[in-house]
């Protein structure tokens, strides 16, 4: 079932991720939290850090990670994913993983990540931006729906997208390692958030257009409990 929250601004789409995000990690003493990077996660772990919890025993998993960029590049998702996440919420940066980031052959990386999600019990809560080509991870349009994480290449769309953490269009890696959309849906609550209006066709076709691999979102109709955080702008192509 997919639940709708419009919201005034990203402040209170923050809180509400985080109420969301709390009360699924007090459901396991060693609880798995599915981490997103970009632009749109931002407030929700601003909100989270605001509540001084001690987080110290979860384990995060991030969607995906850029492939082929020097280890400690400052726009690698492990990177990211520490600067924005792991220290402002005081994680262990032990317990949280990001595709690939194991330095084991990048061949099997997507079996290795999925193996350790599933030794951590799966992912409790799944947070999750969309891209414009209604990616989720980078699961562009044409993936399968029952897809696990793997190497997978990415559209000029997306390139162009995140050519803003770049100095150039040029320096945005081709490829990536993503969770699939069937390892997706296996967390156990998604929280998609969207905002602005380039995000309005996206959203709107994943949640109101057909289930289609062409809108790789719209396999959120498919999960039990998906609560789509967006505001007036991004929500401005609902029905
Ligand atoms: C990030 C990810 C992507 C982004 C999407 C939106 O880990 O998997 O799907 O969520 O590209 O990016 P922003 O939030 O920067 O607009």
């Amino acid at each position: 079932m997919t639940e709708i929250a419009i919201v005034d601004d990203q402040a209170d789409a923050g809180r509400i991720a985080a109420d969301l995000i709390v009360a699924a990690l007090g459901r396991r003493t060693d609880p798995t939290l599915g981490l997103a990077t970009g632009s749109t996660p931002l407030p929700v772990w601003a909100a989270l850090a605001e509540r001084s919890l001690d987080l110290s025993a979860v384990r995060g998993f991030a969607l995906d990670e850029y492939v082929g960029m020097p280890d400690g590049h400052p726009e690698s998702y492990r990177v990211v994913v520490d600067r924005d996440i792991v220290g402002p919420l005081g994680l262990d940066p032990a317990r949280v993983r990001v595709p690939g980031d194991d330095g084991g052959p990048l061949a099997e990386a997507g079996e290795r990540y999925e193996a350790a999600i599933a030794a951590a019990g799966g992912i409790d809560l799944q947070i999750l931006g969309i891209g414009r080509t209604g990616h989720i991870g980078f699961n562009e349009p044409g993936s399968s729906l029952a897809s696990r994480t793997r190497l997978k290449a990415l559209t000029p769309a997306t390139r162009a997208d995140n050519a803003r953490f770049f100095d150039s269009i040029d320096d945005v890696p081709t490829h990536c390692l993503t969770q699939g959309i069937g390892t997706i849906l296996d967390a156990g609550v998604l929280v998609l958030l969207a905002f602005g209006e380039s995000k309005a066709p996206a959203v709107a076709a994943a949640v109101e257009g057909p289930l289609t691999s062409s809108c790789p979102a719209s396999a959120i109709q498919l999960h039990r409990r998906a609560v789509v955080i967006v505001d007036e702008a991004a929500a401005s192509q609902l029905e």
